[in-house]
């Protein structure tokens, strides 16, 4: 299997993550919310904001779920993100409190490796755009966004390459913490954001709520 992945070093990703937002599974959960922020500059390179400045720090300005603003669409099996939710979700919802390197996602590392597309440190680009692209295979609308946001947010996690090593080096500051490569949060999370920020009219639900909601989900990850 190592055989066949992506050769070319710049289809690879090893990068940070800034927690997960996994998909509209975890969105409905809401357990954990807007953690760490993703200021979009030109829409595709996202820079991050810590804790000082951080408008995110709030959360949501209004307490209407994303998913009845926009029905992203589900890009990872949902049987398998509810399964690795309910492994992860706790330790997740820990770790998003902590400050210092942003540590890696397990519930999103555990659905990349139930979909065989994780393994040592390294995403495979090619097949998860084949995955990602085959979840919205009927749904016209998404498909430009989702190619789009696919190459966006590996080009995101190949500028934070650096922080996403040291993540995947952190030790376990918890009792049964387990310590997951950034890779796979940062790429899902990813995702969820630009999917949701860029929502096609045609599927969005105008209201005052959901525009607000928008307007924060364009610069603030939510989970
Ligand atoms: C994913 O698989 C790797 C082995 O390739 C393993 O070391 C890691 O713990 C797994 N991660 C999760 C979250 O299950």
């Amino acid at each position: 299997m190592i055989g066949s992945w992506d050769k070319n070093e710049s289809n690879r990703s090893r990068a940070t993550d800034l927690g997960c937002s996994c998909s509209e599974t975890m969105e409905r959960q809401r357990a954990v919310r807007f953690v760490l922020c993703l200021l979009t500059s030109g829409a595709l390179v996202p820079v991050v904001v810590w804790a000082a400045d951080n408008p995110c720090a709030a959360g949501p300005p209004v307490d209407t779920n994303p998913a009845e603003c926009c029905p992203t669409p589900m890009l990872v099996d949902g049987t398998i993100m509810m399964d690795c939710y309910q492994k992860y979700g706790e330790q997740t919802k820990k770790q998003l409190k902590m400050d210092g390197i942003p540590r890696g996602c397990c519930i999103a590392e555990c659905a990349m490796n139930a979909t065989a597309m994780y393994a040592d440190g390294m995403l495979r680009r090619e097949d998860l755009s084949k995955m990602f692209m085959d979840a919205v295979r009927d749904k016209p609308e998404w498909m430009a966004l989702v190619r789009d946001a696919t190459n966006a947010c590996f080009e995101l996690a190949e500028h934070r390459m650096e922080e996403i090593e040291a993540g995947a080096k952190l030790e376990p500051s918890f009792e049964g913490e387990q310590i997951c490569h950034p890779i796979s949060g940062t790429i899902l999370r990813c995702m969820g954001m630009m999917l949701f920020a860029q929502c096609p009219a045609s599927v969005f639900t105008v209201n005052d709520n959901c525009n607000k909601l928008r307007e924060y989900g364009s610069i603030c990850p939510m989970i």
